[in-house]
């Protein structure tokens, strides 16, 4: 498959959407970064004349993200020259702006309801031959996408960032069983030549690879120490983690949430 990827809309901007956007904007890419709607005034921004209508005001949330995730040390961004590259807006006022997009990169909080919702307003605006993706750390892509019209589906898959995306390299491809291969080969391909990435293919399967070894490891780690085993099996998972750690290089910055998560699945 050809594709030239100019622009990438990515929703969330929480901690990995913004600092994906800043890993597109260091790469030189456009990035279109939306958060959902703020519908709350303060009373310092009433009293300097702002309303619900201000523009500001609605696009607070993603700023807000944004901002937060530029103090980030290390910094998301090479320099703040690529900053320009950002621009922000949210769902309501600007999902149309994502028409105008080549890949449609979600990175909302880890819910599939949440995430089914919002791809139901990305399939109504998107144009056709699209790429969209999400960045969940362990939902079934399959899931995710079921119910969605049929070139939604087949341009549809998981592509796994890991926090921060700036510096880690492991990126992991999820088809799901409706993704055409050529998607797939695309991303495979350039995750490495255009994004700086390891890729890595993965079954759709909970947690894909790198969270089910990790996860595995780590609970197994706790266990065994809540079991107060004192001979070699804690070193033997922790090693597990380390090989994780080293593999994907991510433990540190692992979120309490996704751990909860994927360590639901594993029961
Ligand atoms: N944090 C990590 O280390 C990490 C690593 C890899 C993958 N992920 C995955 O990336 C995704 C985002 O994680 P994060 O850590 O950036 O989360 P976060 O909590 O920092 O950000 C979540 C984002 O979701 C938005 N959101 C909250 N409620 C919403 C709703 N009802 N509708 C639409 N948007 C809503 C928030 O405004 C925010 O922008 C998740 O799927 C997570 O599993 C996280």
């Amino acid at each position: 498959m050809k594709k030239t990827i100019n622009k990438i809309a990515v929703l969330g901007s929480g901690i990995m959407g913004s600092s994906i956007a800043c890993h597109f904007a260091n790469l030189g890419f456009k990035v279109l970064l939306l958060d959902r709607l703020n519908d709350k005034l303060s009373a310092n921004d009433h009293n300097k004349g702002y309303n619900l209508q201000t523009s500001a005001i609605r696009n607070q949330l993603v700023r807000d993200g944004l901002d937060k995730t530029l103090l980030g040390k290390p910094c998301p961004i090479f320099s703040a020259k690529s900053l320009p590259l950002i621009s922000i807006g949210n769902f309501e006022d600007d999902m149309i702006q994502i028409s105008g997009c080549d890949w449609i990169l979600e990175a909302i909080i880890e819910d599939v309801n949440l995430k089914r919702k919002l791809f139901a307003e990305v399939d109504k605006f998107r144009k056709k031959g699209t790429l969209i993706s999400s960045n969940t750390s362990g939902i079934s892509i399959g899931k995710i996408v079921d119910g969605r019209s049929e070139d939604f589906k087949v341009h549809f898959c998981g592509t796994h960032f890991f926090n921060p995306p700036r510096y880690l390299t492991l990126l992991e491809i999820i088809p799901s069983t409706f993704t055409k291969p050529d998607v797939v080969d695309f991303l495979m391909r350039y995750g490495e030549t255009h994004l700086s990435k390891d890729t890595i293919l993965c079954k759709d399967t909970p947690g894909f690879i790198a969270n089910r070894i990790g996860i595995f490891a780590m609970v197994s780690a706790f266990q065994l120490a809540e079991n107060r085993c004192a001979d070699g099996r804690i070193n033997w998972s922790t090693k597990i983690c380390d090989f994780s750690n080293s593999r994907c290089n991510r433990f540190g910055y692992f979120r309490e949430s996704s751990r909860w998560f994927v360590g639901k699945f594993k029961r």
